[in-house]
């Protein structure tokens, strides 16, 4: 019942100690070549490996990110139980990154850079946070933990999910006619979603017309879900103000693409969260004790939603 470790080495070496200290029963290797694949029973990695197939008992694929998009689900035998990364270390990483990415927009900092380009001492009219209004797409674990970080500036806060939710202090919208309803009422949108099927194309020039003339976006979802051209559009009409996108598709952009010079967009590549080691070593031992004691784990992918 081997567990073995498909990513890099400095962060295998910390779950090696881990799994030593708390699962000495288990083998743990990091050597997909020397390993009999038919004794490997766990997998942690970022993309399915091409020769799956070959770990003949495998019964839990774990993501070593927070999303499972980059697997390739049908090339995954059905009974195979999927699990998303869910650990201390990136709910913290995108509540900050969140936090900063709105604050950004709220207080016109991607304004003040350029009038700094340009050395102009110039104070544009600001709004107080409690007449901002803040929506978030995706009422998941993320999301929730982003909300928490955004009350206590006083942000009207709202967020959207697909089945109903109930969140103190937060406006819970969900289905089609929430998401309007939503879209409405938001000055700032955070994209929180997964990748699926529904939500590839989903910020798309639809959506940002549902939204009041000058909102702005924060893109931390998936860079599929993102329809460049039309963000582009919304941002030379006026439609939006502003973007703070630390996801795109293609990673990275080519050289030439308009995000990198958008006087109103802040780019950053993919570096709003990203799975730490010592808690996620913890976090993938407490699930394997979970699997032992007839539990699911946490993060368990529901194959049917995708998410
Ligand atoms: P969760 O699975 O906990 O939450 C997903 C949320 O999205 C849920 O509230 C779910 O609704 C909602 N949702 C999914 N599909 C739909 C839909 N079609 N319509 C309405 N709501 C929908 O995910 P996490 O919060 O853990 O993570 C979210 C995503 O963040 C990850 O999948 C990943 O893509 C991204 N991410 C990005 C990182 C970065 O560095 N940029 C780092 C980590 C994650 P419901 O509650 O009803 O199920
Ligand atoms: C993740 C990510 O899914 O880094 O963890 O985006």
């Amino acid at each position: 019942m081997t567990f073995l470790f498909n990513s890099d080495a400095r962060r295998g070496a910390v779950f090696a100690d881990a799994f030593a200290e708390a699962l000495p029963d288990v083998p743990f290797t990091m050597d997909a070549a020397t390993v009999d694949p038919g004794t490997v029973r766990y997998l942690i990695t970022w993309t399915v490996p091409a020769d799956l197939d070959r770990y003949r008992n495998l019964e839990v694929l774990f993501s070593i990110g927070a999303g499972v998009d980059q697997f390739q689900l049908d090339l995954v035998p059905a009974h195979v139980k999927v699990v998303r990364m869910v650990e201390a270390g990136i709910v913290r990483m995108m509540q900050e990154y969140a936090a900063l990415a709105v604050l950004t927009l709220h207080r016109n900092m991607p304004s003040y850079a350029a009038q700094q380009r340009m050395r102009q001492w110039r104070p544009l009219p600001q709004i107080q946070a409690t007449e901002r209004r803040v929506g978030i797409l995706g009422l998941g674990m993320l999301a929730q933990a982003v909300l928490e970080r955004l009350q206590p500036f006083g942000f009207a806060l709202a967020g959207w999910s697909r089945r109903p939710r109930a969140l103190a202090g937060i406006a819970c919208h969900h289905g089609e006619a929430g998401l309007k309803a939503m879209l409405r009422t938001t000055d700032i949108l955070v994209c929180l979603l997964p990748l699926t099927d529904e939500t590839r194309g989903f910020l798309d020039a639809a959506l940002f017309s549902k939204l009041p003339a000058g909102a702005a976006l924060v893109h931390v979802g998936r860079g599929p879900q993102l329809d460049h051209d039309a963000l582009l559009a919304a941002l030379d009409s006026g439609q939006l103000s502003g973007a703070v996108i630390d996801v795109t598709d293609p990673e990275p952009l080519p050289e030439d693409h308009p995000f990198w010079l958008h006087p109103q967009i802040v780019l950053t590549p993919h570096i709003a969260s990203v799975t730490q080691a010592a808690t996620a070593a913890r976090a993938v031992v407490e699930n394997m004790q979970r699997l032992r004691a007839g539990l699911d784990p946490i993060g368990l992918v529901d194959r049917t939603r995708g998410y």
